[in-house]
């Protein structure tokens, strides 16, 4: 299989702390995928995004990104900028300047982009995060979905190939989760690697292909949203709990569910009730 990204015995400790965030940590996100990183709080999903993308680095072990073992000089973590994108969890902490068109645009021209293709890409990520409308509305009249879209598109604007994500959904309501997801979608449909920290156990469950249990700073397993979430004890022991679907699932009789594909959103767990039923 190919990685997007890797992470090989990263052991990271912060200042004045005395456990390490991250314990030797070993994991990889497999190139193409919707992988969802689940860990109770605190069990380092956002140290492992920051590492992601350079901003911490790592005391022991090391950290490949599409194939690139991580180089911390100026040039390598410009470079890196290009090919890995982290959507901060409180959009405050990433959007700089007074609107959508000037903030996604600010990080464009930071590398020295033509102000033509400046536009051009401007306009597609608005349009793509269905912000075009206001984008000329100062930031601090967005509503939380928007800001959150905002900054989204201001990553996606320098194109990477691998897309991260700390809580994205995180107090949202369900319609700028909607637009949010469709967005992620979309990106993901045109080639991107998407990674999302979250606890929303339902939300991984319904979105990811790929799903990395962190546990104190660990990785505890590793697989397809199949093999995680039959296996609950891995879920238990790292503190999370199953999805609503998973779990409703998982308590009908074996005998009926034998040999079919646990349903992973409302409508496919509604056709297969009616299968069952059925027969
Ligand atoms: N800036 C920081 N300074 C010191 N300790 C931190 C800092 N950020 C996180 N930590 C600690 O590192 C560990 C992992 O935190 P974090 O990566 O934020 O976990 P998660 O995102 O899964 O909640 C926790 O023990 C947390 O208290
Ligand atoms: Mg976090």
């Amino acid at each position: 299989m190919e990685y997007s990204l890797a992470f090989d015995g990263v052991v990271f400790r912060y200042p004045d702390t005395v456990k390490p965030a991250l314990q030797g940590l070993s994991c990889a996100v497999p190139k193409g995928s919707r992988t969802a990183v689940l860990g109770h709080n605190g069990s380092g999903k956002s140290t492992l995004l920051l590492q992601a993308v350079g901003v911490l680095r790592p005391q022991q072990g090391s950290i490949m990104v599409s194939g690139r073992q991580l180089g911390y000089n100026r040039k390598e973590l410009a470079d890196l900028r290009r090919r890995a994108g982290l959507v901060f969890q409180d959009p405050e902490q990433q959007l700089i300047l007074s609107t959508p068109q000037d903030d996604i645009s600010f990080g464009l021209r930071g590398t020295g982009m033509e102000e033509p293709e400046i536009l051009r890409r401007c306009g597609k990520v608005l349009e793509l995060l269905n912000l075009a409308e206001i984008k000329d509305k100062p930031v601090h009249q967005l509503s939380l979905g928007q800001k959150k879209r905002t900054a989204l598109a201001g990553v996606l604007a320098m194109e990477p190939e691998l897309i991260l994500l700390d809580e994205p959904t995180s107090y949202l309501d369900p319609q700028s989760e909607a637009q949010l997801l469709s967005g992620l979608e979309r990106i993901h449909a045109a080639g991107a690697t998407i990674v999302m920290a979250t606890h929303d156990m339902n939300l991984a469950y319904r979105w990811a292909d790929w799903i990395i249990v962190l546990d104190r700073g660990s990785c505890r397993a590793a697989g397809t949203p199949e093999e995680i979430f039959a296996g609950h004890a891995v879920l238990r022991d790292a503190g999370l709990g199953l999805p609503l679907l998973a779990e409703l699932w998982y308590s009908l009789p074996g005998q009926l569910t034998r040999g079919q594909q646990a349903p992973r959103n409302a409508a496919d767990f509604k056709s297969a009730l009616a299968r069952l039923l059925g027969s």
